[in-house]
């Protein structure tokens, strides 16, 4: 299939060869133009880094993006996700990159379209386009995962970064474990819980998960202790392993998950997560539209 909706639908090979295929973009290898290719971005929850790194990436690639915006379309006068997709369709769009509140929102387009889905992010589900991108950037610093201990510390029960990242991370052979505030662990992802001090002593990387206010009540009652029971302080930092590096999928809480002048230290690969997911989104659009070939469009 050329959807690219949750990592657990791809085999170790073809993230392996997605990962590879980021690198060689970042390394300056050409692409393809898809100049004849026109797709629509439909987010119906806030975004700056996804959105806009689809965006630079659909530039890059030469693809004509057809203009979407949720808050002015007919989706206020009702009308729904499907319909609008199936409506996009018929007007010619040839794939969708889709962020929406619902979790697993794309079964049912999946069944009703032809053209593919990109999933930027559902509700409490997957990330996949984000998972993608921070295995990129562990690939670039270390040059393979296996063997690799990973804490993902946060809220790992609302997060879909989490989500997505636990599975393919034990899947690619690295050891996860979860730390944060206990009750917002989740023993569903299969992962070992461990104290932050502990935690952080033990891993090569260190994965922060941004407080989502959004999301639940209790957090602005924890966000005036999180930093000092859970976050990366500056006196956690001295024990953070010399060759470990943090990263974080943003926007990030400065002075609550981490430090505010940790944020741009040397170990901080944040910025580059960033810019390593256009690279990524390029990969993914490539394959969306040649999903047979592991050389992307070359
Ligand atoms: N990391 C991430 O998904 O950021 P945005 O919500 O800004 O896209």
């Amino acid at each position: 299939s050329s959807d690219f909706v949750s990592l657990d639908r791809l085999s170790v090979l073809e993230i392996e060869q997605l990962i590879e295929r980021a690198l060689e973009l970042k390394h300056g290898q050409p692409s393809k133009t898809f100049a004849n290719k026109t797709i629509a971005n439909l987010f119906f929850e806030n975004s700056t880094r996804t959105r806009c790194s689809f965006e630079m990436a659909e530039h890059r690639l030469g693809m004509h993006v057809l203009p979407f915006e949720t808050t002015t379309s007919s989706v206020q006068k009702g009308e729904t996700l499907l319909d609008t997709c199936k409506t996009l369709e018929a007007l010619g769009v040839e794939a969708l990159v889709i962020r929406h509140q619902e979790t697993g929102y794309y079964h049912a387009l999946m069944e009703q379209l032809t053209i593919p889905i990109i999933n930027a992010g559902d509700g409490s589900g997957q990330h996949p386009s984000q998972s993608l991108l921070d295995l990129m950037t562990m690939y670039e610093v270390f040059g393979h995962i296996h063997g690799k201990t990973v804490v993902i510390c946060g809220d790992l029960r609302h997060s879909r970064v989490a989500r997505s990242n636990a599975d393919v991370l034990q899947r690619l052979g690295a050891t996860v474990i979860g730390s944060g505030p206990p009750e917002w662990f989740d023993e569903t992802m299969g992962i070992a819980y461990v104290p932050i001090d502990e935690a952080i002593e033990q891993s090569d990387i260190i994965m922060l998960l941004r407080v989502q206010q959004e999301r639940h009540n209790q957090a602005m009652e924890l966000e005036e202790t999180y930093h000092e029971q859970y976050g990366l302080t500056l006196d956690r930092m001295r024990r953070v392993r010399p060759e470990a590096i943090i990263l974080h999928p943003a926007p990030v809480n400065r002075g609550i998950e981490i430090a505010d002048e940790l944020v741009e230290h040397t170990q901080s690969r944040i910025f580059e997560q960033m810019k390593n997911g256009v690279f990524a989104r390029m990969a993914i659009l490539e394959r969306a539209f040649h999903p047979n070939s592991t050389e992307g469009a070359i």
